[in-house]
């Protein structure tokens, strides 16, 4: 497979799944390989013709065409969506043990598709799906643990990319690459539970409404109280797709946890807050403030560094925010 085809840089959005029908991001589709399900295209009157038939080749002139037309979204049945994941498992993993991929290409090809792993966790947020999330993001966990130049080029993409799911992505990136140099890559254990802390802290979010998650202006306490939820959310969703380890449990439970005892939901102070989830939180509050939102223009590293700074006090961690600047050093 060719690693070259695998790219990240738009920020076209997905169209939502209707009727058993999903989008697939054809990027993420290795041009030269086989189609892992049947693969078809949505025309103007909604119907679905069938692009590529399972396991035969598909024909990359027409997808360059529909990608050079910005037309990045295939359809798939839902039946299908476990074949498409293990594909995108096979081919993460295929990409990243290659001796002859650079790390860049490695970095970009895992950027790509956890985010295309992470929008089906949170559109589709049932327990296969979200077990199946889990199994095909631990070979980005694994690259990040392995391979320090394909960490640095992943950081550097977190710049570039503010499309639904890179939140999450990145939280995950920036997270494990943390936990990294705080404990040690050798003495980074259980690799499957930080990838489905770090990269779903944020699922039980897919029970808040969507009104309330893209409200642009102030919330009021009631809503307030149903973005609370989200941490509880989380850890029972990841339960009841069972894959809840006391490593996810502490990061999905804990993320909003302020080192002040200020943050939700139990108000938990400094080392009494698990430190993957002061990583996690540190992730997030950096994510946040460098991200495009629809409520305010993105802050430059240097500004984002300076805001965290003055929180030591009340919610983030010195030691962590110090190991965090390396990861921003050439
Ligand atoms: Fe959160």
């Amino acid at each position: 497979m060719d690693p070259k085809n695998l790219v990240s840089e738009n920020t076209t959005l997905p169209p939502p799944p209707s009727d058993g029908w999903f989008p697939v991001d054809l990027r993420c589709l290795d041009p030269e390989g086989t189609s892992p399900c049947d693969l078809y295209r949505r025309t103007r009157e909604n119907e679905h013709v069938l692009f590529a038939r399972k396991m035969l080749p598909m024909d990359r002139q027409v997808r360059n065409r529909l990608v050079g037309n910005g037309l990045y979204y295939l359809f798939i049945q839902d039946a299908d969506s476990p074949l498409y994941f293990d594909y995108l498992k096979n081919t993460l993993t295929s990409v990243v043990r290659d001796p002859n991929t650079t790390s860049k290409k490695k970095a970009e090809a895992v950027h790509a598709s956890c985010q295309e792993i992470l929008r089906w966790a949170f559109e589709e947020p049932r327990a296969p799906f979200i077990r199946k999330a889990q199994e095909a993001i631990l070979p980005t966990v694994q690259l990040i643990v392995s391979d320090d130049s394909a960490t640095k080029h992943l950081v550097r993409l977190t710049a570039y990319d503010h499309s639904t799911y890179t939140h999450s992505t990145n939280v995950g990136i920036f997270a494990v690459a943390l936990a990294k140099i705080f404990y040690g890559a050798g003495a980074l254990k259980q690799v499957e539970s930080l990838g489905a802390g770090f990269f779903l802290h944020d699922l039980g979010k897919c029970r808040v409404p969507i009104e309330i998650l893209n409200k642009p202006g102030k919330l009021t306490e009631q809503e307030w109280r149903v973005i609370r939820r989200h941490p509880e959310d989380g850890q029972t969703m990841l339960q009841e797709s069972g894959i809840l380890t006391e490593e996810a449990r502490v990061i999905a439970v804990q993320h909003h946890e302020k080192a002040d005892g200020n943050g939700y939901p139990h108000g938990l102070k400094g080392d009494d807050i698990h430190p993957y989830a002061r990583i996690c939180r540190l992730a997030d509050v950096y994510e946040a403030l460098t991200a495009d939102r629809s409520y305010h223009n993105r802050h430059s590293t240097f500004d984002a560094f300076k805001i965290m700074h003055k929180q030591f006090d009340t919610d983030l961690d010195r030691k962590l925010f110090e190991l965090f600047l390396q990861l921003f050093t050439a």
